[in-house]
């Protein structure tokens, strides 16, 4: 096995007091994804999301990594091969465990996106609707999330890993939102074994090859003793 690629979802967060979306009394449960998550709700009331998200951010940076988070990081460190990691989540908990290489296919919080130019640039703590573009100018700085409706980040980077996957693991992902809900199959189709990790199977759990039923910082500790002692 030369190459593992690996998907993570809120589900990997969970444990670091971040809540999931679809969970009960979860986020998409407090709040609606047209309100908060779609250009068209930004277009209607920008604080309203800015607000959103400057409390996540807030929730993210007081949020430490937990045991799934620092195995993963040590899997990329240790692997005689390549992993590649890809994450839904907008926290830098991946990062904050010493992971090197993470793709936000969905954004990240701590980031700032020029509506007119496109530039990215590091998000202030809290950001306020019609703060200005360092470049541009022009006063409309929106939070560099994904949102309904939006191209998630590094597609054609992240198919061509898919293609060349050994091992393809998702990690507390409900398998709900694609294009990511349909990486197991694009894996698959290139000859992939497929392993998932979650609390029950996932929308297309029926697709892995394999299950790891449990809470993340249990199972992916485990999983990667094996990968690496094996
Ligand atoms: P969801 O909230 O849809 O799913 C979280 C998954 O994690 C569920 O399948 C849970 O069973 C599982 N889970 C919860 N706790 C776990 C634990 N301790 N260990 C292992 N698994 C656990 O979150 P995502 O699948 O990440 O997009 O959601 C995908 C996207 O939908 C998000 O990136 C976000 C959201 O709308 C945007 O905002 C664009």
């Amino acid at each position: 096995m030369k190459k593992i690629v690996i998907l993570t979802g809120a589900g990997i967060s969970a444990e670091s007091g971040l809540g999931t979306f679809r969970a009960e009394g979860g986020l998409w449960a407090e709040h609606r994804i047209e309100d908060v998550a779609t250009p068209e709700g930004f277009a209607r009331d920008p604080q309203l999301v800015v607000d959103f998200y400057n409390a996540r951010r807030a929730q993210a940076a007081e949020a430490a990594p937990n045991a799934a988070h620092l195995a993963l990081a040590n899997l990329e460190a240790a692997f005689d091969g390549d992993v590649v990691l890809v994450t839904q989540n907008v926290d830098d908990l991946h990062e904050k465990a010493g992971m090197k290489r993470v793709m936000h296919m969905h954004g990240a919080l701590n980031g700032a996106l020029c509506g007119a130019c496109d530039l990215r640039w590091p998000a202030p703590m809290v950001m306020a609707p019609g703060d200005a573009c360092p470049h541009c100018k022009a006063p409309a700085a929106r939070p560099d999330i994904v949102w309904f409706g939006e191209m998630p980040y590094d597609m054609e980077e992240i198919y061509d890993h898919l293609a060349q996957a050994d091992l393809f693991a998702g990690i507390g992902t409900s398998g709900n939102v694609y294009p990511a809900a349909g990486f197991v199959a694009e894996a698959r189709r290139h000859g992939a074994q497929t392993l998932e990790f979650n609390l029950e199977p996932s929308a297309v759990g029926s697709q892995f090859d394999d299950i790891r039923i449990g809470p993340a910082t249990q199972t992916v500790p485990e999983w990667v003793a094996e990968v690496l002692g094996g």
